[in-house]
């Protein structure tokens, strides 16, 4: 599908030859493209070009887990010149790659921590913002994209909770309803707004969870010495990195600093697997996670804005 406007040209890739050109405008992922491609994880039709003859003036791209019907996420969108040309892009492309009637998927940008004393980077978000608000999109969080680096001294646990793998998807479904109460996390509170906890905990057992490889006899469920469950960490590798994939504390048990030797148990069970580095997120309003986080040695890498159509 191919659309010309106003001098402009508006189509996907035609196939991993056109990489390349897909890739003269700079992103951190740019590197990955090429194997997602292979991979199943992005499709040339998800990758959207507005040219102005052979120069890309802006593109947009949307990533999806390999064998997914539809995308999951927008998580390219470069503007180089005309905000306007921008929104062309995203008029055309929307349509094509959401289905009739659907919401678009979430929109995800990776960004320099200090991206607001940039000036140049501070206008370029301001300027794919105000082009994804043209389109119905809507700031939905910002988030701290956290790394831990081997050689980072890991907190020695207070020796007050006891460390067990999960002995089946019940109880740590169980768990996950119950830490959803109060939860600080943006994701997690629009999702009880559209349903109950447990269905909450469930959809993303089952999205999310349950699809790592990496061996699931690393997830640990914390409890007291009695054996009452304090809360839990799934420590997983995503394909890209080993990651700290959910972690969290039961409200019952919150307000004890429990959360830093669920952290801690975490993080050493990947760096006895000889990782080169961990991944986490959170919200930046999730301050207790945050600070957790910064406690347990990870650096704030880049921050994160999401913006959702719901
Ligand atoms: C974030 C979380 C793990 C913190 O666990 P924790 O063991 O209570 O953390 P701390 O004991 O260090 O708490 C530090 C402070 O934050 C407060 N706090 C912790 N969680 C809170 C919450 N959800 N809402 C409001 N305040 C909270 C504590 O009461 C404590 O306050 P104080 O210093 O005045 O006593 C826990 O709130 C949780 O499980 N949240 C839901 C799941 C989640 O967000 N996981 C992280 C996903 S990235």
């Amino acid at each position: 599908m191919t659309l010309h406007q106003h001098d402009l040209t508006l189509r996907p890739i035609t196939g991993p030859d056109e990489l390349d050109l897909f890739n003269s405008l700079p992103y951190v992922l740019n590197d990955e493209l090429g194997s997602d491609l292979a991979a199943g994880r992005r499709r040339p039709e998800w990758l959207w070009l507005a040219l102005r003859g052979d120069r890309v003036v802006a593109r947009a791209g949307w990533w999806s887990r390999p064998g997914d019907e539809h995308a999951l996420l927008m998580d390219i969108f470069d503007i180089d010149g005309d905000v306007d040309d921008g929104v062309r892009l995203l008029k055309a492309a929307l349509p094509a790659v959401v289905p009739a009637g659907a919401i678009p998927p979430e929109y995800g940008r990776f960004l320099p921590a200090d991206w607001r004393n940039r000036q140049h980077t501070r206008q370029a978000v301001n300027d794919r913002m105000g082009a994804l608000e043209r389109v119905g999109a809507k700031l939905f969080v910002e988030r701290l994209r956290l790394e831990w680096r081997p050689g980072t001294p890991i907190p020695e646990l207070s020796g007050r909770l006891v460390f067990r793998p999960v002995r089946n998807a019940g109880e740590l479904i169980e768990l996950m309803t119950l830490v959803l109460d109060g939860t600080l996390d943006a994701h997690s509170r629009a999702d009880l707004t559209r349903m109950t906890a447990r269905q909450a905990a469930q959809e993303q057992y089952q999205n999310e969870l349950e699809r790592y490889a990496s061996p699931h006899d690393w997830w640990r469920i914390a409890t007291l010495p009695d054996g009452e469950p304090v809360g839990f960490v799934i420590p997983a590798h995503n394909g890209y990195n080993p990651i700290i994939a959910y972690l969290a504390v039961v409200p019952a048990h919150r307000g004890h600093g429990y959360i830093h030797d669920i952290l801690a148990m975490g993080t050493s069970l990947l760096a006895a697997q000889n990782v080169p580095r961990i991944r986490a997120a959170t919200d930046v309003g999730n301050t207790p996670m945050a600070a957790a986080f910064a406690r347990a040695g990870y650096v704030t890498i880049q921050r994160q804005i999401d913006m959702t159509w719901r």
